[in-house]
């Protein structure tokens, strides 16, 4: 089989499919991607990937020509990128390349689209490859829901496989693939199938984006919004995933989706008025620890801030659509100088996060810092309330975006101690009111 496109989803796909059995030929059209991943490289962090290529070097190939996979391959699987474009559409123009690259194609071979793409795709590639005498050439719609930093167990051991064809045979073929997975296979025409990938990363996105809202109304009213996740997450109906408040999602997926589901909805003339709500609500959370910091430490004018952890999630050196992102320029718009470290995404950071000081580990960055805020939830950061970390800072204040610290261990190591919808240091607005009152 086929991979275009090396990056998270091509590579987890190829060395997947190649442990299974496989012969897969990789195209990507970054000669030094290519070179590296020739020369047994991985280039992106995702765990037990690196292992699972070196055990099946043998059954995979690298080429940066589309002509080296039609050649060998009846399935081709489509890992392109589509980024998000100003007004908030899907960037497709890398799955157009790849069908302009087909023109003349005499073989018969059936696209696998495994990237993300708005709903209406597969009838738009239908008419393109028709019109381009490729009627021979079948398609079928395949989306992929791995989570960076899981991505191979997800693979190996998915929820569902989703499998929209326009042809039947094609259908079965690519369903065929996932047969020793195991998994619940859902074949469906390719509009649903495009939807249903959009529809699951939205359902969850909403999901975050309660349990934030839920965190920031505990905050005025003194509850636990850990306790209140874990007591509306024992209801069956409603489940415990995706419920654990924070700073807010981000990554290369959850944000440009529900930005394209919304934007498909508007383009077709219904405003998707909740998802835009949730969109809402998960830039004003990440700022909100800005204004944490400032209740602690007034004006953040020369006060040294660390970030700990900047990849959108542990585990991955990811740095598309992170919090950091956000953080470290509203920081420093404050006057702050910031600090900031992470254990593997600190090359990729550096070239995204202009005016920050970076460091090589967690002690160097909180050295007389007047803050410490946990952004990604390295397991690195489990015993930050060190002795050592508060006497490297100039004042104890740890601002847990991730709510991963205990409040009270914090507290009795000598820090003041914020996080998200957890009873705080400080005296909430609603108990403040009624102190003043008595
Ligand atoms: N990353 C995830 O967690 C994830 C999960 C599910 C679905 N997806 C979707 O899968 C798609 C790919 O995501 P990703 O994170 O792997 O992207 P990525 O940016 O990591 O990788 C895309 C790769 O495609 C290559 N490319 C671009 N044009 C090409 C062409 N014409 N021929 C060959 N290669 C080409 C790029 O050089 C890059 O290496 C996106 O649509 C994304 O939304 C991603």
């Amino acid at each position: 089989m086929g991979v275009v496109g090396a990056g998270w989803v091509g590579l987890v796909t190829a060395a997947c499919f190649a442990e299974l059995g496989h012969r897969v030929v990789v195209r990507d059209i970054v000669p030094e991607r290519v070179e590296a991943l020739a020369a047994g490289e991985v280039p992106i962090h995702e765990p037990g990937l690196a292992d699972l290529f070196e055990q099946n070097r043998e059954r995979l190939e690298f080429t940066l020509d589309l002509g080296d996979v039609v050649e060998t391959a009846g399935l081709v699987f489509v890992c392109v990128g589509t980024p998000p474009l100003p007004s908030g559409d899907a960037d497709l123009s890398a799955v157009w390349q790849v069908m302009d690259e087909l023109a003349g194609l005499e073989d018969r071979l059936v696209l696998v689209m495994k990237s993300t793409v708005p709903v209406g795709t597969g009838e738009r590639v239908r008419a393109r490859l028709d019109a381009r005498g490729l009627a021979h050439v079948g398609y079928v719609s395949n989306p992929e829901f791995l989570a960076e930093g899981t991505a191979v167990g997800n693979f190996i051991a998915p929820d569902r496989v989703v499998v929209g064809a326009m042809a039947e045979e094609d259908g079965d073929r690519v369903a065929r693939l996932y047969d020793p997975l195991g998994a619940p296979l859902v074949k469906t025409d390719v509009a649903s199938a495009e939807m249903i990938k959009l529809a699951s990363n939205a359902a969850l996105v909403t999901r975050i984006s309660f349990i934030n809202e839920i965190a920031n109304v505990c905050e005025l009213v003194g509850a636990d919004v850990d306790e209140v996740a874990r007591g509306v997450g024992l209801d069956h109906r409603v489940g415990p995933h995706f419920l654990r408040a924070g700073i807010g999602y981000g990554g290369s997926c959850f944000p440009k989706d529900a930005s394209a589901l919304k934007q498909i909805a508007a383009n077709s003339g219904y405003h998707f008025q909740l998802l835009t709500a949730v969109i809402e609500v998960n830039e004003l959370q990440k700022r909100r620890v800005i204004q944490k910091l400032q209740a602690h430490l007034g004006q953040l004018r020369g006060r040294t801030v660390a970030l700990l952890g900047l990849a959108f999630k542990p585990h991955t050196n990811d740095m598309r659509g992170a919090p950091s992102l956000v953080l470290a320029p509203r920081l420093m718009t404050e006057g702050a100088i910031v600090r900031a470290w992470d254990p593997v995404a600190l090359e990729e950071a550096r070239a995204l996060l202009v005016g920050v000081e970076f460091s090589d580990s967690v002690l160097e960055a909180v050295e007389d810092a007047d803050a410490a805020v946990v952004v990604t939830e390295w397991p690195e950061l489990h015993d930050l309330a060190s002795s050592d970390v508060r006497q490297a800072m100039r004042t104890p204040l740890i601002v847990d975006g991730r709510n991963m610290l205990d409040p009270a261990t914090v507290r009795a190591a000598g820090f003041a101690y914020e996080s998200v919808g957890r009873p705080s240091g400080l005296l909430s607005p609603s108990v403040r009111s009624l102190t003043t009152a008595s």
